[in-house]
Formats: structure tokens, C-alpha cells, sequence
């Protein structure tokens, strides 16, 4: 009876210290409303020194974790949201979050851990409470969806990492509960057949994709205020960016290709500007800003801005220029090239276009009018011209020659 008791009580102790895993519920509500709701198993991994050695002990989340009170915000007073979940004595886990009206994303993510507790760090040589920053971490999702990540991903630095599972997470929350769309991190979207709990720590995995080929042609629009169509647009578009990958700790480059039938065309026609947004759900918004002069009829697009959701880097992508001059046409016509061309708009993104044709202004009858098409395009037509001409010339030399030939053969035998 004594042992099985003492066993027991052992079991209970180590689930309770160690090895359980346990699913956490976080929330921080302000009023009747809820900004920011978390549903994740979380480890931390912590490594401290004794006097006479070096150890790691892996402490999880346990389900008694709860919001500091007095560490959470909405961010309604202009600072960013944030929320601060504590365990034991003195542990803690930290998230705060930064939004640009499209993405969120978490600012820094804080653990803190307190070396003075002997039941979790037996005979540190240090005691006192620790805290670890670390900006940026690369957990970011669309606003108005749940960041979905049941994979493990670890963030550390040094001798403390924290590893979560099963993350459900949402900060600027439109209600009182996670959203039902998804933002699917990129390590769950390459681990449909593997069991997500044995894939390891994924942030360090993430081998560089394959280039994605050439994109498929979307159709796109926008509407007036009374419905008719002011603003036709037909291309494949493929973004061209660099930024700093957290997995390959480096800046790499990388292609994305739009997926037309995911992606959403929204904007705005006025006098002499006109407006194209194109966004798709979870990744990336475009906007494309077309300007007229009415001066002297031309117009041109002006302006590209790119946010984008990139699972990999440490913050929302985004990228802006509103200084362009592309794809320059006359009114009353619309532009074209089928040849593929490449608009920088920064050093660290360009946009690759596809079979493009595009009418920001005076549309009728939701069709194009007139193309004037970009030089490229010439020069690839002038290519069959010549190469047709070079060959009639061909023909006829090699025709007058046998016309020659024949004739010269004729007078010979005629001499006979
Ligand atoms: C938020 O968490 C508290 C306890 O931490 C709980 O009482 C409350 O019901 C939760 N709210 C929501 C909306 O889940
Ligand atoms: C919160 O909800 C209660 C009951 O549903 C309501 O009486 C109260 O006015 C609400 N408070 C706010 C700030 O909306
Ligand atoms: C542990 O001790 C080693 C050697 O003294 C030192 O290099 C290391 O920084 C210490 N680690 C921690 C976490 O204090
Ligand atoms: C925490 O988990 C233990 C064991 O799984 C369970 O007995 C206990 O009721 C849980 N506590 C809470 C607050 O959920
Ligand atoms: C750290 O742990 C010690 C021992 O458990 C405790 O007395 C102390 O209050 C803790 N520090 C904090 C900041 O909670
Ligand atoms: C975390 O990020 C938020 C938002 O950018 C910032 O206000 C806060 O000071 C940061 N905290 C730390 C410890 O860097
Ligand atoms: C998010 O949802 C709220 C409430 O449904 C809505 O007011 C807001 O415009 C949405 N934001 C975006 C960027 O879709
Ligand atoms: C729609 O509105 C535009 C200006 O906003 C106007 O030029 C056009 O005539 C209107 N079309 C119809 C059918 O009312
Ligand atoms: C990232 O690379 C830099 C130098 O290239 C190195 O100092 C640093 O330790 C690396 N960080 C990680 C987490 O590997
Ligand atoms: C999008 O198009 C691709 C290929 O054209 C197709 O395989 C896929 O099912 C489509 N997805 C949706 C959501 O329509
Ligand atoms: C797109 O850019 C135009 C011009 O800069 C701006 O007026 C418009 O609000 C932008 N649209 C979105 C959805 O950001
Ligand atoms: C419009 O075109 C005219 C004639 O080409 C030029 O002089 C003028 O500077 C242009 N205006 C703008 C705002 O670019």
C-alpha cells in the first residue's frame, strides 16, 4: 500500500513537473470584449549551471497557467496589445503584438524564468528571476483569422527556448472567439502525411522550395459605386522578394506566384487615379495605383504596395513605391505585353508579370478597348516578320537561280 502510494504520488509529481504536455487556454479581455485568445502547449527549455556542471531541464506549460492581471493590455490606450502568462513561482511566458491593418504579427516574445525555484532548477548556481527577449519571431497571420501552427516550432536564444504545439492563436479579435478562418503556418501546410508531433523543430528544417513556374493568368476587376465595371485587368503575376529567413538564418530570395481563383480584386476609380487591390486570404495584399494625366491623356501606374505574410521571415514583408512609372498608355486604349516583364519597386522586392493586360480608365461594356502593346512585345513580333521575309528572299534567289540554271542548260543543248 506505502509503495503504491509513494508510486503514485511520484506519477502525479512528474506529470505535474515534467513530462505532460498540457493544453493552456489564454485570453485577455478588456470590458465584454476579448482582444487576444491563445490555445497552445508550451515547453520551455532551459539550460543553467550548477557548481559543478552544466544542465537542461524542459519545463512545460502547466494547465494552472494563467493571464497576469496586471501584465495584459488590449492596446486601446495606443500601445500594442500584449499578455503576460505566469506559472509556478515566478515563471512566465510573454507575447506582445503589432498589427498594420492587415497582418498581425507577434512583436517580441519574453520568457522568464526564476532560478531561485530549487523543485525546477535543483542546485543553481545563480538564483533570481531571468527574462529573455526575443523580437520578432515570425508568428504572423491575416487579421480577422486564427494563426494555426499544430506543428512544434521553437524560439530561443542561447540556453532558453520555448517550443509551442498546438497553437491556436488570435490577437485584434472582431469577437469573443478565435475566428474560424485560418492562417496555417508553412509547417503544418508541408506536414499533411507526417504526424505533426514528430516533425521535429521545424524552424530549423524548411529546406528552400523548388521555383514555382510560371503563374496562371487571372482575370481581375473593380467596380463604380453604381456597379459597372471601371478597372479590367488580365495578367499572371509572380512577387520576386528577399528577406531574412529565420529557419536558414540568412536573407534569401524567394518566388511567389499569386493563385488567381484564392485571390480577392477589390479598389476604388476616381477621375484621374484609379486603385487595384488584389488580396490573397492569408498571404499577401497588392495594391497597384494607376494615374492619369489629363494633360496630356497618357497614364501610367504610379504606385505598388506589397504586404505580405511570409511564414519564415521575422516580421509582415511589406514593400512600397509610389513613384513608378510602368506600364505607360494612352487614354481611351488599354496596355498590353504577353512578354514577361519585371517591375522593381524596391531593393528587396520586384513584381514578375505574365500575359498582362490592363485598363484603369474609361472602361465601357466590361471590355477592353484597343491595345497598345509594350515594345518587347514589337520586338517579338518584328522576329517572325523578318525571319518570314528572310526566307521569301531565300525562296526567290533560289528560284531565280533554277530560272538561270535552266535557262544556261537550254542555250547548251541548243549549241550542240
Ligand atoms: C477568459 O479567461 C477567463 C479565465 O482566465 C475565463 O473565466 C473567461 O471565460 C475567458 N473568456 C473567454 C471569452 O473565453
Ligand atoms: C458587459 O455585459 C454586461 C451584461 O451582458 C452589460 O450589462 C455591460 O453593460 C457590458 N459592459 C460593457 C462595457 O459593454
Ligand atoms: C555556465 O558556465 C559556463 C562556464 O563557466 C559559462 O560559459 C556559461 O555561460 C554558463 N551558462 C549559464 C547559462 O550561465
Ligand atoms: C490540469 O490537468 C490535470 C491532469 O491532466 C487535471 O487533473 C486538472 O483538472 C487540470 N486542471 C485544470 C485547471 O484544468
Ligand atoms: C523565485 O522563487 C523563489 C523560491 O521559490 C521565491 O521565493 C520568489 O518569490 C520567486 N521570485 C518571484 C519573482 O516570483
Ligand atoms: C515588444 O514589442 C512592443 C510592440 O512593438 C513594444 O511596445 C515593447 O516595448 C516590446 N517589448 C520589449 C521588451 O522589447
Ligand atoms: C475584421 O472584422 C471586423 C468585424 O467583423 C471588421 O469591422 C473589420 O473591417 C475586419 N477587418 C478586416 C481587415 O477585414
Ligand atoms: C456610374 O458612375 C460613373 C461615375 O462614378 C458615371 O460616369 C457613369 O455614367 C455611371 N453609370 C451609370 C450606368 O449610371
Ligand atoms: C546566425 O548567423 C550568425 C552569423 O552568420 C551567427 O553569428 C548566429 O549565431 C546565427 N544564429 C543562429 C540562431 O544560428
Ligand atoms: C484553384 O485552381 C486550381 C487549378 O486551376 C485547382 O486545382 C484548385 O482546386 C482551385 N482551388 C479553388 C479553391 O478553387
Ligand atoms: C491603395 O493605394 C491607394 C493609393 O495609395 C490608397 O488610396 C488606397 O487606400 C490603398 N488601398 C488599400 C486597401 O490599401
Ligand atoms: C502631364 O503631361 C504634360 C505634357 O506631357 C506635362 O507637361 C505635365 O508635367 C504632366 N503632368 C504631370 C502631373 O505629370
Amino acid at each position: 500500500m506505502r509503495l503504491s502510494h509513494a508510486v503514485a504520488a511520484l506519477i502525479v509529481a512528474w506529470f505535474a513537473d515534467f513530462g505532460c504536455i498540457q493544453a493552456v487556454t489564454l485570453n485577455v479581455t478588456e470590458g465584454n470584449t476579448t482582444c487576444i485568445k491563445a490555445d497552445l502547449s508550451a515547453t520551455f527549455s532551459i539550460t543553467y549551471n550548477t557548481s559543478s556542471s552544466t544542465r537542461t531541464v524542459q519545463v512545460p506549460l502547466p494547465n494552472s497557467t494563467v493571464v497576469d492581471a496586471g501584465r495584459k493590455s488590449c492596446g486601446t490606450d495606443g500601445s500594442s496589445p500584449w499578455l503576460v502568462a505566469v506559472f509556478g513561482s515566478g515563471h512566465a511566458l510573454g507575447l506582445s503584438f503589432l498589427t498594420n491593418g492587415i497582418l498581425y504579427s507577434v512583436a517580441n516574445l519574453t520568457l522568464q524564468y526564476n532560478l531561485s525555484d530549487a523543485s525546477i532548477f535543483p542546485e543553481a548556481n545563480r538564483s533570481g528571476v531571468v527574462i529573455v527577449v526575443l523580437p520578432s519571431v515570425g508568428i504572423s497571420a491575416t487579421i480577422n483569422t486564427t494563426y494555426r501552427c499544430m506543428s512544434p516550432s521553437t524560439f530561443g536564444v542561447g540556453g532558453a527556448a520555448v517550443t509551442f504545439s498546438d497553437m491556436r492563436l488570435e490577437a485584434y479579435m472582431p469577437g469573443n472567439d478565435l475566428s474560424p478562418t485560418e492562417s496555417v503556418c508553412t509547417a503544418d501546410q508541408t506536414s499533411t502525411t507526417a504526424p505533426p508531433t514528430t516533425a521535429g523543430t521545424t524552424t530549423t528544417a524548411a529546406p528552400a522550395p523548388p521555383p514555382p513556374g510560371t503563374p496562371e493568368r487571372g482575370t481581375y476587376s473593380v467596380n463604380n459605386l453604381n456597379g459597372t465595371v471601371c478597372l479590367l485587368a488580365q495578367m499572371g503575376l509572380q512577387l520576386n522578394v528577399s528577406y531574412f529567413s529565420l529557419s536558414q538564418n540568412k536573407t534569401i530570395q524567394e518566388l511567389v506566384n499569386l493563385t488567381p481563383n484564392l485571390t480577392r480584386s477589390s479598389g476604388s476609380c476616381e477621375a484621374s487615379s484609379a486603385s487595384l487591390v488584389l488580396a490573397q486570404e492569408g498571404s499577401s495584399t497588392l495594391n497597384f495605383t494607376f494615374t492619369l494625366n489629363s494633360t496630356s491623356n497618357k497614364y501610367h501606374l504610379s504606385g505598388i504596395t506589397l504586404l505580405a505574410n511570409l511564414s519564415d521571415a521575422t516580421a509582415p514583408f511589406s514593400a512600397s513605391n509610389t513613384s513608378l512609372d510602368y506600364l505607360r498608355s494612352t487614354l481611351g486604349h488599354s496596355y498590353m505585353c504577353n512578354a514577361e516583364q519585371t517591375l522593381v519597386v524596391a531593393t528587396t522586392f520586384s513584381l514578375n508579370t505574365f500575359r498582362l493586360q490592363v485598363q484603369p480608365f474609361e472602361v465601357t461594356t466590361n471590355q477592353f478597348a484597343t491595345a497598345e502593346e509594350c515594345q518587347v512585345d514589337q520586338d517579338q513580333m518584328l522576329i517572325p516578320i523578318i525571319v518570314g521575309a528572310a526566307l521569301a528572299g531565300l525562296v526567290l534567289i533560289v528560284l531565280i537561280a533554277y530560272l538561270i540554271g535552266r535557262r544556261r542548260s537550254h542555250a547548251g543543248y541548243q549549241t550542240i
